[in-house]
């Protein structure tokens, strides 16, 4: 069930497409697309280019010059509001249904392109008024509602740089966040519905606007509406804004570069710095709207369900750009799939006729766990695909997705790719053949590979490092602020090349078919989301009582890992129940509850090596009771 247990032999069962999905399939032959690609990348990427809206052509399809600092549709002049929005409201799109939002308390809005695109307008508007501009990063820290995407869209459409921040993240980590950025304006709301209860974000708002006091300006958004302190010339509602005569419909869309900054999107890495992943406009709204066509196959009559939060990569790209680009109707719902019953999903699914579903493993082993009577209710009919991303998807989960809630018919894209690349890069699309827990084959375009250390392609079944040996349109542009830390942590693996190093390990099979284990680096997939060891143990360094700490990841049935950590107290401290909760509370606040060890142990010392370093292996190894492998290299 776990992340190193999930890698199924090249024996493994096949599944096939229908007759029907392949005959409605976008790219039904897979083969051919790929090599054209491949032969001719350049011109294949031109060609997907051409279907969205420019202001102004590109010169050149790619740069390669500064490599691995790369440009894409040099010269181009456009915006992704402009193909997010202002194209659509041209045509009938305007009266379609854009957005589908369900609330956790059961309330529920919808917006046509024409509203969405006047509210956005609007936003945009009152944005500019507060005298943000081209260039200038808006920090938005929400939950899951439609406003967040209205804020999104409209720093996109001003061309201000948006930076997202998860929900589920801490004062702490939201301030540190708020500081690289340097964003003078922060977007959040009184607070999220989660599970019936209330996640107070304005609090925490004003304790990460405490921590960083670059903030200016906080806009608040009224969603749950109980009482949350407003500071006078700081702070402002969404709602006084929005109804100012400034907050006009009419909002002159910027005019951008291709390569001008649309957003930065914070994720884990190897240090405990946040890295700020770069993505621009115009190669970002290539790759995403050409990945989700392909492989969701959308259509005007779809509706679009991607049930990741708009604060990480997937809703930025899934439900934020790609499927308003594409001119799909998509559901958004605020809260847990389980609450108030374990069929919260099905009941949704069926109510709106959903007929995608894109979600992630850790989702489908928790809702497995509450047994088939739950989906069975419902009918499930209208759904044709459904998708999976985050981790290696166990067979198990995949084949009761398949079976009890896709009844057979509905083939899974198992989507495997990163904060980083922008969209999907190892993926099916429903024409091709499956194998239970196999994200399949490169998208067109993308060169893929399983090396070993010196670089050589590992013969099928060998385990070695994911890589991609070509530049494409969706990657990161530059860690924010730290351009070298990007060449560095990317590109500087295989030397002579410019290969991206993804940081998981992987096999191919005797099909060519990818199978990705896991991170090979220090970052833990908890329940989809990525955590690295090294903020979780400066987090758990930062209280008194702890000297030193280590965390490891472990697998877990339902959340793919859970974390523990091991502590070296100070002198004068000593291991008790309370100290671990007090700890299991300063890494909530530190980080956020996503980050909190499911056990904490205390330790008198750990397992390094002669030169310092602490051997998370050894510990991993100790707390699964497996053999500890070669330990030479430990410390007496
Ligand atoms: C890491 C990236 C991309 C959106 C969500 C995660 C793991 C992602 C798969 C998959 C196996 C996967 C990898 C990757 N991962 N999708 N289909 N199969 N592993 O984005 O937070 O940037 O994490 O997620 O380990 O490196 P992220």
């Amino acid at each position: 069930m776990s992340a190193e247990e999930t890698f199924v032999p090249s024996t493994s069962e096949w599944f096939y497409p229908t007759e029907d999905i392949v005959k409605q399939a976008a790219i039904q032959d897979y083969e051919t697309v790929y090599q054209e690609a491949i032969a001719d990348s350049e011109g294949f990427w031109a060609r997907r280019a051409e279907t969205l809206a420019w202001y102004q052509r590109w010169e050149k399809v790619l740069d390669k010059s500064n490599a691995p600092f790369y440009k894409w549709f040099v010269g181009g002049k456009t915006n992704i509001a402009l193909n997010a929005l202002d194209r659509h409201v041209k045509t009938w799109r305007r009266n379609k249904l854009a957005l589908i939002f369900e609330g956790e308390p059961g309330d529920k809005q919808t917006f046509s392109y024409w509203r969405l695109w006047q509210e956005v307008n609007k936003f945009g508007n009152v944005l500019r008024s507060m005298g943000i501009k081209k260039g200038d990063r808006v920090t938005i820290y929400m939950g899951r509602i439609p406003e967040l995407i209205i804020a999104m869209l409209a720093c996109a459409k001003i061309g201000a740089v948006h930076s997202v921040v998860y929900g589920g993240f801490s004062e702490h980590a939201l301030a540190d966040r708020i500081e690289d950025a340097q964003s003078r304006v922060l977007i959040t709301c009184d607070g999220a519905w989660l599970r019936g209860s209330i996640v107070e974000l304005k609090k925490i708002a004003d304790q990460a606007v405490h921590r960083s006091p670059v903030v200016e300006t906080v806009i608040v958004v009224k969603r749950t509406g109980q009482d949350v302190p407003m500071q006078a010339g700081r702070d402002f509602w969404y709602h006084d804004l929005m109804a100012l005569p400034i907050a006009s419909t009419k909002c002159e869309t910027e005019v951008m570069d291709a390569e001008d900054p649309l957003f930065i999107l914070y994720t884990s890495g190897t240090t405990g710095k946040p890295k700020g992943i770069l993505h621009t406009h115009g190669g970002y709204q290539v790759y995403t709207s050409t990945t989700l066509n392909w492989v969701f196959d959308i259509k005007d009559e779809d509706r679009f369900w991607c049930a990741a939060d708009p604060g990480w990569i997937t809703g930025h790209s899934y439900i934020v750009y790609a499927p308003l680009i594409l001119g799909a109707t998509e559901i958004i719902y605020e809260g847990a799939p389980n609450y108030p019953y374990p069929n919260r999903w099905w009941k949704i699914v069926e109510e709106y006729g959903v007929t995608i579903l894109y979600t992630a493993p850790t989702a489908i082993r928790g809702l497995m766990r509450f047994g088939d009577a739950w989906p069975k209710r419902h009918d499930l009919s209208s759904l044709r695909l459904l998708g999976s991303v985050g981790e290696p998807i166990n067979p198990e989960a995949w084949k009761w997705f398949y079976n009890v809630i896709g009844k057979g018919k509905c083939p899974i894209m198992d989507t495997w790719w990163m904060t980083e690349t922008g969209g999907f890069l190892i993926t099916p699309m429903p024409s091709v053949g499956l194998k239970p827990g196999s994200c399949t084959r490169p998208f067109p375009g993308i060169e893929a590979d399983v090396v070993d250390d010196s670089g050589k392609s590992c013969p099928p079944g060998v385990e070695g490092k994911l890589v991609i040996k070509t530049p494409w349109p969706g990657m990161l542009r530059t860690i924010y602020g730290d351009p070298d830390r990007m060449v560095k942590t990317y590109f500087s693996a295989y030397p002579g090349t410019h290969w991206y190093l993804a940081g998981d390990s992987a096999r191919k099979d005797e099909d060519g078919y990818f199978w990705v284990i896991g991170r090979i680096d220090d970052v833990i997939k908890v329940s989809g989301y990525r955590l690295g060891t090294a903020e979780i143990e400066s987090g758990l360094v930062s209280h008194p009582a702890v000297a030193e700490a280590a965390a490891i990841g472990i697998p877990d049935e339902v959340r793919g890992n859970v974390i523990y950590a091991y502590c070296v107290l100070r002198q004068g401290h000593q291991g008790s129940e309370a100290l671990v909760d007090a700890l299991k509370t300063h890494i909530r606040n530190e980080i956020g509850p996503i980050a909190i060890p499911s056990k904490i142990e205390f330790v008198s010392v750990l397992p390094k090596t002669r030169s310092g370093k602490i051997m998370r292996r050894v510990l991993k190894a100790r707390a699964q009771g497996l053999p500890e492998g070669d330990i030479s290299t430990l410390e007496e």
